[in-house]
């Protein structure tokens, strides 16, 4: 019997985009902001947010850190240190924080949709005030948070926003509209390979604020506020025209893959009554995989359960498992609050496979797989 991957990167092709990829050629024009790039801009503001700019940067890690370093501008100077964020999300966020000379401050995530605990970034944000520069909340797996809610934290508390939304491209907020549109405040999203929008290497932040996409856009171009002259901090953060293409081909097949996803975790709901999955907050997810809770009786043995799926021929992983406080560089760099809920959703976690190739009848022979292995809950 067949084996089913995990993920499965889907990347527009490009061998299909020879005509495209001649005219890269023949413009001389292969990256800083090229006409490609500005196509793909306007094109995901006007079909995924309807509103607003974006700006494209050659991951979401550099689109994180460019954002973290604008949001946490003279703070920085002033002694402000912290950037407050989940332990319960990737390595990327964390890093690009530090690389942007803020110290992480890892806060616990709630039960059942495993974002940011409200009442902990509130207690946080009491205990260390005016030591925080800037909030990074995190979209956790594509789902939808509230941004007008941390749009008023941020101002109640004079600190910046910037949005991890990692894997919400695609999905749909309460209104139906793109998770993100409107936001004044950057919000972060990757195109990596394995994101429900794939490319290779890519990322884009949307942000409704005209004058702050303007200034990470110059950041993102060495600082330039002038011609060839650095005016404030900055690196090189371009995508290139080639990866713009990509991008480009990604959104026009875009929608019937996250249609068919969504579909597909339906089923993995069906599959599995009284297992205990994310609550998705909005109207849609553009799920990346399908994350699940282990019985909690079962927990202890999720390594030898993973085990036995691999054996009848199902990957699956574990994000997020560690989670940030529990890796070796973060337990000495970030400043750790309690998270009893992180501990106990991580230990629990198991990311069952998605992928854009993936049938209804996949779906249940990972449901059936995983049944056989340890039984309903
Ligand atoms: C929560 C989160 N933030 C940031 C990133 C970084 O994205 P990229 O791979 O585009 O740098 C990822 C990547 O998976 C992620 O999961």
């Amino acid at each position: 019997m067949n084996k089913i991957p995990f993920l499965e990167p889907n990347p527009a092709r490009l061998s299909r985009l020879v005509k495209e990829l001649e005219a890269i050629e023949a413009s001389g024009v292969f990256t800083n902001y090229g006409p490609v790039n500005s196509r793909l801009e306007q094109a995901v503001t006007d079909e995924v947010f309807g509103s607003g700019q974006c700006l494209t940067v050659n991951n979401a890690t550099v689109g994180l850190m460019l954002a973290i370093r604008e949001g946490a501008g003279e703070a920085l100077a002033s002694g402000q240190r912290f950037a407050l964020m989940p332990s319960f999300t990737f390595a990327a966020t964390a890093h690009a924080a530090l690389w942007a000379g803020l110290t992480p401050l890892l806060c616990d995530i709630d039960a059942d949709g495993w974002a940011s605990c409200h009442a902990a970034e509130e207690e946080l944000l009491a205990r260390y005030g005016d030591q925080i520069a800037v909030i990074v909340p995190y979209a956790t797996f594509g789902n939808c948070i509230d941004l007008e809610r941390y749009g008023r934290l941020a101002e109640r508390h004079g600190v910046s926003l910037v949005v991890d939304a990692a894997a919400s491209l695609g999905s749909l907020d309460a209104k139906g509209r793109g998770f993100g549109a409107g936001s004044r405040w950057p919000v972060v999203y990757s195109m990596h390979a394995t994101k429900t929008f794939a490319t290779a290497e890519a990322g884009i932040i949307h942000c409704a604020d005209a004058e702050r996409l303007g200034r990470l856009r110059a950041m993102g171009n060495f600082g330039f506020g002038q011609p060839r002259t650095a005016t404030m901090p900055g690196f090189n953060s371009k995508l290139s025209e080639v990866g713009a293409l990509l991008a480009l081909a990604k959104l026009r097949e875009f929608e019937p893959v996250v249609r068919h996803r969504a579909k597909l975790a339906d089923a993995y709901r069906a599959h599995l009554p009284g297992w205990t999955f994310q609550r998705v907050v909005g109207q849609r997810l553009a799920y990346q995989f399908m994350p699940v809770l282990l019985p909690e009786a079962s927990a202890d043995r999720r390594d030898a359960i993973i085990a036995r799926l691999i054996e009848r021929g199902v990957s699956v992983a574990k994000y997020f498992s560690p989670h940030l406080a529990e890796q070796i560089y973060f337990r000495q760099s970030c400043v750790i609050s309690d998270l009893p809920v992180t501990n106990a959703i991580s230990r629990r976690i198991l990311s069952l496979p998605l992928f854009d190739r993936m049938s209804a009848d996949d779906v249940r022979r990972v449901c059936d797989a995983l049944l056989e292995t340890e039984g309903a809950p």
